[in-house]
């Protein structure tokens, strides 16, 4: 009896290490080695939209509310309510609630709302873990040597550019 039930105890256990072991490496190195399709959602689909948008207001030289969202580590500060994404759940996010108009003052500040298509993808990025490739930066809409896939398509990776994610690793 004792035994059996000690064994079931280890089962357990083991079970919790593996579950452990699978969520540090799956969730670790996914944070800093998107996928191609991540890369490539990113630059393609949210990118623009921050950057023809967002970035007049929330840039690294005019953080409106403390907020740039010109980089990843602009987007994972947040502004002066703290981070404005929660992974995983956009109904969380501070940056999905603005723009989807569930939280005043809307955003974009000026000009028209994002379409409900801006939103949905918005939503959609941050349902998939707001990841934003280090690779790609911002406001230069150019990826890195990082990103293989990014440059297969349109092969721009500039020195300054990979010193930069150097530097932002
Ligand atoms: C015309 C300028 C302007 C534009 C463009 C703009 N914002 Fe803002 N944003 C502001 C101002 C001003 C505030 C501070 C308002 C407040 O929260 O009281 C703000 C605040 C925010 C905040 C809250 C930050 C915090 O912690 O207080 C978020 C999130 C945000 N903006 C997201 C966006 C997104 C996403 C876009 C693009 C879709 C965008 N903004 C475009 C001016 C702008």
């Amino acid at each position: 009896m004792l035994t059996s039930k000690s064994k079931i105890f280890s089962l357990l256990f083991c079970a919790l290490c593996i579950f452990w072991c699978d969520f540090w490496f799956q969730v670790k190195p996914r944070a800093q080695q998107p996928s191609s399709a991540d890369v490539v959602f990113f630059r393609e689909k949210i990118l623009p939209i921050l950057s023809t948008r967002c970035q007049s207001c929330h840039s690294d030289t005019l953080k409106l509310s403390a907020l740039t969202l010109e980089s990843s580590e602009g987007l994972h500060t947040g502004g002066v309510h703290g981070p404005v994404v929660v992974p995983g759940n956009p109904e969380l996010s501070r940056l999905y609630r603005r723009v989807a108009r569930l939280e005043k003052p809307y955003m974009p500040m000026d000009g028209a709302p994002l379409s409900e298509g801006e939103v949905a993808l918005l939503k959609n990025w941050i349902e998939r873990g707001a990841v934003w490739p280090e690779s790609v930066r911002p406001d230069k809409t150019h990826p890195t040597a990082n990103s293989s896939a990014a440059n297969a398509q349109n092969g721009t990776a500039t020195p300054e550019l990979s010193a930069n994610a150097i530097l932002f690793q």
